[in-house]
Formats: C-alpha cells, structure tokens, sequence
C-alpha cells in the first residue's frame, strides 16, 4: 500500500485497513491517521469523503483524481481518502471494506468493472454509509445498495461516433465503399468499454458495408494499444478506421501507424476515432491527427460534492444523473477551447 501523495500537504490518505494505516502512516510521514482521529475531525465539523479510483492508466483517470483532489479538501470541510486501486476490482473490495471498517460518512466508489459489487455494498449498507457511484456503473440486483450515480452515457458516445462517422464517409463520397474498421477495446467489463463497444458493434451490424476486421485489446492505455495495433498492422494494413475506445489509446495506435509508415488523420488513409477528449487529445484533433473525438467529461468532483450537499441537507438527490456530452472535430477546435475546459 502506498501513500501517494505527501498526506500533510495534500489533505490526502491512502487507507488500506487500520492496523496497517498506522503504520503505513508511520512509514510515508503521515502518523496519527486513523479512525480515531477520523472521529475526533468529525466532531470538529468535518465530513470524511473516502473515494475509491479506478487506476492512473490515463490522462483522463489522472484528471478525474485530481477533480475529486481539489474538491473535497480540508478548506472546505472535508476529510479526503483516496485509494488507487490500480486497474484491479479486488483491490477495490479490500479498500471499501477499510472504508466500512474505518466509519467513513460517506464512500465514493469509481468501480473498474460493473459486476461483483453486491456483497461489499451490502456491507457499507448494512453499516449505514451511502455509496455514490462515479463516472461508470455498477450492475447491482438491489438499487438500494447504492445512493446514486453520475457519469456518462457511454452507449450514446458510441452512437455519437457512429453516426459521425457515417456522416464523414457521407461526405467523402464513400457511403457505398467497403469499410474496415479496426477496433481498440478499453478495459473488459468497465461501463465504458461496454457503451462504446455496444456503439460500434451495432453500428457496425446496421450497415452492410462496414466491417470489424479485428478486436485488440488496448485496457485504455497507450503502451498495450501500441502493442496490438503494431502486431495487426504487421498482418493486414488495409484498414480504414481505428476505433480506439480512449485518447491513450488512439495515441498507442497512431505510434504504431507512424512506424508501419501509414497515414492517418485529415491528412493520411487511416480514419482516427477516439474518446475523452482530454487536452492532449483535443490538440491532436486540432492538428489533424484525430478526426474526431467523443467527450467523456471526467471532472466528477463537484459533481458528487453536490450529492454530499443534498444528503447533508436531508434531500434526496437524484438516483442516476447523466453528464452532457458532446464531440469535437478538427474544425470546431482552437488553442483557447481547449485551454478552457482544464483538462
Ligand atoms: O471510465 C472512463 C474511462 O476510463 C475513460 O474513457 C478512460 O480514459 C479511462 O481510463
């Protein structure tokens, strides 16, 4: 278990059981961090929020940690736990069962995948801790296992590529041509795999001319999308499109297009596709190296600060809440749209 941050300074604690958090407090300078002292800051006001994060796979994870960072701080009344569970659901359990056992008030869970999640939400339930759910969803038999959620239609950003895509060829007078699509999967099982897998394999079953010639998988980061697109393209470069289910991973794969020598983007044969629209991957959609990219808004902390607020305040707040989304083209960016969206 690691402290990931300098606790002192950033507010933040990485709990990973009490009997081991006093001594991993004790080991990365953050001693005297336990439930005890969890109980006497509530008494002083403060309102622990204990987050459980999906990993760090991609500059998207990155934003969406850092959102939920700087919203719950001390400043602000809150005492903040974060854990990375590091890509793993396991590690995820073990963590919200440390939040359970510590009496946190409130627990937000960002899950790897959606199944597996009823006998831990069973326990925070039975212990009286509302868990929110953040950015993808869980799969649960009992709804009331969790308080709410709020995070993306990923099945609708899915559509949104499809149709923008079919508009695209449209244009290029390509709508009768043989289509091959080759398809970069994020992590297996994650609400987000899932909608944009679900957007493209229906898209794709919807017109006779399009054609998935191969499924990789790229778990949302850039080295394993480098990997498979390298070793494809070392079979069969005759590709028209690369759906890659994140930016990280239309990266991986325009490395691997680089080095086979292909072109991509307005300017070259391969039709890029990708999800987040983070910063890096905005200012490659300006440039031209993507030609589109499906937002996934991942600043989620006041998002779920706003929860708290309704919970606080003896409301009830709404049980499923879906972000607006939009997508982006070369054309419909500039330097100063992406400055503004911080992330
Ligand atoms: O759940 C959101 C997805 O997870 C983002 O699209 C991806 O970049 C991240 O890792």
């Amino acid at each position: 278990m690691i402290c990931r941050w300098n606790c002192s300074k950033n507010k933040i604690r990485a709990v990973s059981g009490m009997a081991v958090l006093s001594m991993v407090g004790l080991l990365c300078g953050c001693a005297g961090q336990t439930a005890m002292q969890t109980e006497t800051e509530a008494a002083d006001g403060l309102i622990s929020v204990a987050f459980s994060e999906v990993g760090a796979e991609s500059d998207w994870r990155v934003a969406n940690s850092e959102s939920m960072r700087t919203t719950f701080t001390t400043e602000k009344g809150y005492e903040f736990y974060f854990e990375d569970a590091k890509g793993k659901q396991e590690n995820q359990i073990t963590t919200l069962r440390n939040y359970i056992l510590q009496g946190v008030d409130y627990i937000v869970l960002d899950p790897v995948i959606e199944t597996g999640w009823d006998e831990v939400l069973a326990e925070a339930k039975e212990a009286g801790i509302p868990v929110i759910v953040v950015d993808r969803m869980i799969d649960v038999e009992d709804d009331s296992l969790y308080t709410a959620w709020v995070g993306s239609d990923f099945n609708k950003e899915g559509e949104m590529a499809v149709e923008w895509l079919e508009e695209y060829l449209n244009e290029q007078g390509r709508s009768e041509e043989a289509i091959t699509i080759l398809h970069v999967i994020g992590t297996q099982g994650s609400s987000a795999q899932l909608g944009r897998t679900a957007g493209l394999e229906e898209g794709v079953a919807e017109r006779e001319n399009w054609e998935i010639i191969a499924q990789v998988e790229g778990e949302f980061t850039q080295a394993k999308a480098y990997e498979e697109v390298s070793e494809i393209l070392g079979q069969n470069q005759e590709i028209d499109v690369i759906y890659c289910e994140n930016d990280d991973s239309a990266f991986g794969a325009i490395q691997a297009l680089e080095e086979a020598g292909l072109t991509y983007g307005t300017d070259g044969d391969v039709i890029i596709i990708s999800f987040d629209a983070t910063e890096a991957g905005l200012t490659a959609c300006m440039e031209g190296s993507i030609n589109l990219d499906v937002e996934c808004n991942p600043m989620h902390g006041p998002r779920v600060e706003a929860i708290i607020g309704q919970l606080e305040a003896g409301e009830t707040p709404e049980k499923n809440h879906y972000v607006e989304e939009a997508y982006f083209t070369p054309d419909m960016l500039t330097e100063e749209l992406i400055a503004s969206r911080g992330y």
